[in-house]
């Protein structure tokens, strides 16, 4: 066959060639178009023929080539490209509206937010601090004395230990409540909320991180009695009208008196049950008047003011509400479980 016969013939065939796929086409590429394809060899020999050949035979060759180009090029349009087809994606439309994939709030937000919403009604703003806090904000300014075993209750996190000069992961906000007596002007009505670590073993009980809100009441003449006016509001409002409370003598440093609440289980309503482990009631929050030592390091004179602080878990309040009985749920970023709420 000559040179031009050939040419013809792969012409021919170019224009009648039905490319049923990707795969077909790719194939068919690589037999003209490839490094050791038809249309090279066909170069090689078009180097060799005679000068006053080369226009006629030289045009042949780019009709040939354009050819068979627009040939894969309109298999391409239809089957994608080969390498697509490999990936199993050959029929992946890229036009077609996306799934409903609008977010969720977190469960977390959910309840941080009815803690703002329920708060805010009677005046209590928000304050931030830093998660990496020195010993002072997080220990010395709460009363805790140098040495003193109280600073063993919360299994901290030191991120650097050298005495009275460590820093840490917060193990809770109330160093947030300092940097607010310290900073803002009084009355102080505000809420802390923010992320805790403690060094726990991590289980559906515990974990190493937690959200908590605490919240700080500074002014003149505040008593006890507005402590527990203040959280009885509270938790009717977040687990419903009827919802009792009690309140526990406890100890912290930073709050004297000190105490725990408790409200009425909300599962059993007070018979007893296994969350409420048969008592009738569970704990949702330790509070108690701000202790003087914590006002004075705050430059706050406890002869003239008062105070009450609280602090409670978020992921608590969510498992109440939601019955969530695993913790690690709130931080596994599983769809499945988040677009439950
Ligand atoms: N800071 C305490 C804790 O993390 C909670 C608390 C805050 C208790 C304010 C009393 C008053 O456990």
């Amino acid at each position: 066959m000559s040179l031009k016969e050939r040419i013809d013939s792969l012409l021919e065939e170019a224009r009648k060639i039905k490319l049923a796929s990707a795969e077909e086409s790719e194939k068919y590429r690589i037999r003209i178009l490839g490094k050791k394809g038809e249309m090279n060899e066909l170069f090689e020999e078009f180097k060799k023929i005679q000068p006053e050949m080369k226009k006629n035979i030289g045009q042949a060759l780019n009709e040939l080539k354009t050819a068979v180009q627009e040939k894969i090029q309109q298999a391409k349009n239809d089957f994608g490209s080969a390498q697509q087809a490999d990936n199993g994606q050959a029929d992946f439309d890229m036009s077609r509206p996306v799934e409903d994939t609008v977010g969720h709030r977190h469960p977390l937000s959910l309840i941080r937010e009815e803690i703002y919403r329920i708060f805010g009604k009677i005046g209590f703003d928000i304050s931030d601090g830093p998660e990496i806090e020195d010993d002072w904000h997080l220990f010395t300014a709460l009363n805790f004395a140098p040495e003193h075993p109280a600073r063993d209750m919360q299994d901290t996190f030191f991120v650097e230990k050298n005495g009275l000069n460590d820093v840490a992961l917060r193990t809770h906000t109330s160093s947030v409540q300092i940097r607010t007596m310290k900073e803002k002007p009084l009355p102080i009505r505000t809420l802390c909320p923010g992320r805790v670590y403690r060094n726990e073993a991590v289980s559906a009980r515990a974990h190493c991180f937690f959200h908590q809100v605490e919240g700080l009441y500074v002014d003149k003449g505040v008593s006890y009695a507005d402590l527990r006016e203040v959280l009885l509001y509270f938790a009717k409002e977040m687990f419903g009208s009827k919802t009792e409370i009690r309140l526990r003598p406890s100890y912290f440093p930073f709050t004297e008196p000190s105490a725990e609440m408790d409200i009425a289980c909300s599962i059993c309503g007070g018979k007893g049950c296994q969350l409420c482990k048969g008592t009738g009631w569970v704990e949702i929050l330790g509070c108690g008047m701000v202790d003087p030592n914590v006002l004075e390091n705050c430059g706050i004179d406890p002869h003239t003011y008062s105070g009450f602080a609280f602090g409670m878990g978020v992921e608590r309040i969510a498992n109440l509400l939601y019955r969530v009985n695993d913790l690690r749920l709130f931080s596994e970023n599983d769809r499945r479980f988040l677009a439950q709420f």
